[in-house]
């Protein structure tokens, strides 16, 4: 049996985080120009205010629960540091096969018993659409931390920043998605948030990994430019963002498949000859061998900046949701 959803979310009044508060973080749609603007300066201040003070007690007496039925290094590390730097605590559910989930608990069940000890639950699951089911249910925060093939709202937020950082700008770019466009879901968050800024998308990958239509669309809908390509060196030499990606091996039902894809694309110092001298290479990680370790020293890796980035972003997200930014 079905227990009924949560009545909705107390809508509170809101002039100091531009409508974040008390809301749910589950897709880069609900990000506008200017709620973006607001997300990239706060950000800019929690890097000030880690560089000069490591730590603040903006949310003190504070609680996040880290709900992740999925691995994550990153993303889950991050949430939890950015809580922790901001005096708030954490409770991680790191490897859901230790909790009540293995016992067979609804993701209803769980996201409500965790609100009745935590100010907002950030949630990573397998199916599209978990992080928007949970909301539905709990009458705290939810913030998505990827849901399956669909999203990767904070993660694109992380991406956009590190772009506006390196680069100066969104607009008028040349972006190059390469890799797994149908599984991985950081494309897919980060390609819809760029949407309607005049940028010319290649979508490289084998075909059996193509960008999915449904965004391919809504580039098209958005009035944006997108090329396919199957050859990286078709666009190397444009590109100014080349964001790479790991083929998703857990989303194959046919192993065979993924082995005929996993290797396709080894981005290497030589390759990176021919890019311009003011590009950027992005990945969201893990890498598992996309990016030669060589690539590292070049200054236009920016991989280990993006990541780092991924805190102040994370900071910013629960200072601005828990009304304290
Ligand atoms: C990505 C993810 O989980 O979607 N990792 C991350 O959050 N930084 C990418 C991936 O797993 O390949």
């Amino acid at each position: 049996m079905q227990p009924n959803p949560a009545p909705s979310k107390p809508r509170p009044a809101d002039n100091t985080t531009n409508g974040l508060y008390m809301q749910d973080v589950l897709s880069v749609r609900q990000f506008t120009p200017q709620l973006l603007e607001y997300v990239f300066s706060v950000a800019d201040e929690m890097r000030t205010l880690v560089e000069r003070f490591g730590s603040a007690d903006l949310l003190q007496g504070k609680i996040m629960a880290n709900l992740f039925y999925e691995p994550s290094t990153r993303t889950s590390s991050s949430f939890m540091a950015a809580m922790q730097r901001l005096g708030g605590q954490v409770i991680p559910i790191n490897s859901v096969q230790y909790s009540s989930v293995a016992k067979g608990e609804s993701l209803a069940d769980t996201v409500r018993t965790l609100e009745c000890y935590a100010d907002v639950i950030v949630l990573r699951h397998y199916e599209v659409g978990a992080a928007a089911e949970a909301a539905r249910w709990a009458s705290k925060p939810i913030i998505n931390a990827g849901d399956g093939v669909g999203e990767h709202p904070t993660q694109a937020l992380l991406d956009a920043y590190t772009i506006v950082r390196e680069l100066g700008r969104m607009e008028g770019l040349t972006v190059a998605m390469v890799g797994d466009l149908r599984f991985g879901r950081t494309v897919h968050s980060l390609t819809r948030l760029l949407l309607s800024r005049n940028i010319a998308f290649r979508f490289v990958s084998p075909r059996l990994l193509r960008m999915p239509e449904e965004i391919r669309d809504e580039v098209t809908e958005a009035g944006d430019t997108y090329t396919e390509h199957e050859d990286i060196h078709d666009v190397i030499e444009e590109v100014d963002v080349l964001y790479v990606t790991r083929v998703q091996k857990e989303r194959f039902t046919d192993l065979e498949e993924y082995e005929k894809v996993k290797d396709f694309y080894i981005i290497t110092p030589e390759l990176l000859k021919r890019a311009k001298t003011e590009m950027i290479v992005m990945h969201p990680f893990p890498r598992v061998g996309e990016i030669a370790y060589e690539v590292d020293v070049d200054p236009r890796a920016a991989y280990f900046r993006q990541m780092q980035n991924g805190l102040y972003i994370r900071m910013a997200l629960l200072a601005a949701v828990l009304g304290r930014a």
